[in-house]
């Protein structure tokens, strides 16, 4: 059998980081949304299938104590994920193995959470039944599935070009890049032919230029795999509930915000359906969706609300940026939380601390939990770990953050650096580390930072790399140091 099962091997995929991965905001989700996981228990048994470059498993598996487990089929891959975990000696064991293959192993372990990120709607519909195989057999009672996928009915006029683009690949020759290239100026010619199709849909012809201006690296995954199967969410809650699944929600916090986004006709409509699949494609179509980050338990349990209430106090937060820095959206008042977290500089706040602080007096508590989520969901706070666990996880964050850095020299960006306040990633850009490894190799003023990141980015313009580096100092140092990662 072809192990690719016409699944892109050519082009290797990006070096991206998943936060949603995380094991923190995974439980915050869940508790969110009022179901009883074992995401509490530590240490946690976390499998990643079909981990693409590993960024995200290494990440998690230096910064958050567990057994971490995962495979993805390229060798590329593996051998790049199974490198950089090792940096940090998290004992992460990650292997090239097939969805087929991993599911024939003897004595697979039980996990607590299991992730299929991105990869849900590239496979085939075996590989999906061996998905739900392994998630229906290994995830323990409690245990928590994420899945993303692309979902309708956000994807509606794209399908029938996709389906163009890759007629059109499938019949030319060249290398996969030569091909996704030649299917995009033939898709491009029958705009200018003046097909009826695209005058149908016309926003269209914007959706293929902006693909032009992407890299073939993610074309090549996105959308020229032989398998390419956006679904509604009934379909996918179907499958998933037949195998003992309850869904429990997005994995996106901002969506566990009553109405978040919607306008007041679109709130006052879905507080009309009570049917929860209804209710998920209701919203799907109120706001377009495209791609969906869901949550299922195995054999789900409601917390009663006083319980979600005193499980959500306890939760410890960690701001992600400075205050002037954060983005607030006139839906969720924010300040008096903000303002609370911020004092005492960047140290974790429980949800109850905050709740107790002046500045929060008269606010009402479920709104500072659709703060906290808002700003979670935002990537300006985050769950913090135990200082325990924090210390347990530093050393560990650290190695890995000196293999990244030194990859970053070398003209590899991988997009975070792990901390072991967050026990998750922290977005970085190249530039950042850059700066960072110039510190950690001694340079201590901004201009050093600029003038050795220059040495890798020998197109930068080096005014503009110095005013860039200043602006780190004054904006990112602080937070960095605050995070554990400088
Ligand atoms: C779009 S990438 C997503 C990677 C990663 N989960 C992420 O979100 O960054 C899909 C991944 O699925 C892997 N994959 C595809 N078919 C597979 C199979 N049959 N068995 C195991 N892995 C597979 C690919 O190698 C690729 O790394």
């Amino acid at each position: 059998m072809d192990r690719s099962d016409g699944y892109v091997q050519e082009i290797d995929y990006t070096h991206g980081y998943s936060s949603e991965l995380a094991p923190g905001l995974v439980e915050l989700a869940c508790v969110a949304a009022g179901v009883t996981t074992v995401l509490r228990n530590r240490p946690l048994r976390y499998l990643e299938m079909a981990f693409g470059q590993g960024v995200s498993i290494a990440i998690h598996a230096a910064a958050c104590p567990g057994e971490y487990t995962g495979f993805d089929f390229n060798p590329a891959h593996a051998t790049n994920a199974r490198t950089l975990a090792a940096a940090s000696g998290s004992g992460a064991e990650l292997t090239a193995e097939t969805f087929a293959e991993f599911v024939t192993r003897k004595n697979l372990s039980q996990f607590d959470i299991i992730a299929l990120h991105g990869t849900w709607s590239w496979i085939s519909a075996e590989n999906r039944a061996r998905v739900v195989d392994i998630v229906r057999r290994l995830l323990v009672p409690g245990g928590v599935f994420f899945v993303s996928y692309n979902c309708w009915p956000g994807w509606a006029t794209e399908l029938p070009l996709r389906h163009l683009m890759i007629q059109h690949a499938e019949r030319s020759e060249g290398s996969l890049e030569q091909r996704i290239d030649a299917a995009m100026a033939f898709a491009q010619s029958l705009i200018e032919a003046d097909a009826k199709f695209f005058k149908a849909h016309p926003g269209l012809e914007q959706w293929l230029a902006d693909m032009r201006g992407r890299s073939r690296k993610y074309l090549a995954h996105e959308y020229f795999n032989r398998d390419w199967h956006p679904m509604p969410f009934s379909e996918v809650e179907g499958v998933l509930r037949a195998a003992g699944l309850g869904f429990v929600g997005s994995a996106k916090l901002s969506d566990r915000i009553e109405g978040f986004g919607l306008t007041a006709a679109g709130r006052a409509l879905t507080r009309g359906v009570t049917d929860p699949v209804l209710r998920e494609t209701t919203l799907d179509y109120l706001v377009n969706r495209r791609f969906r980050r869901d949550l299922f338990v195995n054999q789900p349990t409601a917390l009663s609300p006083a319980a979600r209430e005193d499980r959500l106090r306890a939760f410890s937060f960690t701001l992600l940026q400075l205050p002037a820095q954060i983005k607030l959206n006139e839906e969720v008042s924010c300040a008096p939380f903000i303002e609370a977290m911020a004092d005492g500089g960047f140290a974790p706040k429980t949800l109850a601390q905050i709740e107790r602080h002046g500045a929060c007096a008269g606010v009402e508590f479920a709104d500072l939990v659709k703060a906290a989520l808002y700003l979670t969901s935002e990537g300006s706070l985050h769950p913090a770990q135990s200082r325990e666990v924090i210390e347990q996880a530093a050393p560990r964050c650290a190695a890995l953050n000196a293999a990244i850095l030194e990859r970053a020299r070398r003209g590899e960006a991988i997009a975070a650096l792990a901390s072991p306040v967050t026990g998750a990633g922290v977005f970085m850009a190249q530039q950042e580390l850059l700066f960072l490894g110039a510190r950690a190799a001694g340079c201590t003023s901004a201009e050093d930072w600029a003038c050795l990141a220059g040495e890798t980015l020998t197109e930068s313009d080096p005014e503009v790399l110095l005013s860039n580096a200043r602006a780190f100092a004054r904006i990112r140092m602080p937070v960095l140091q605050a995070l554990r990662v400088a």
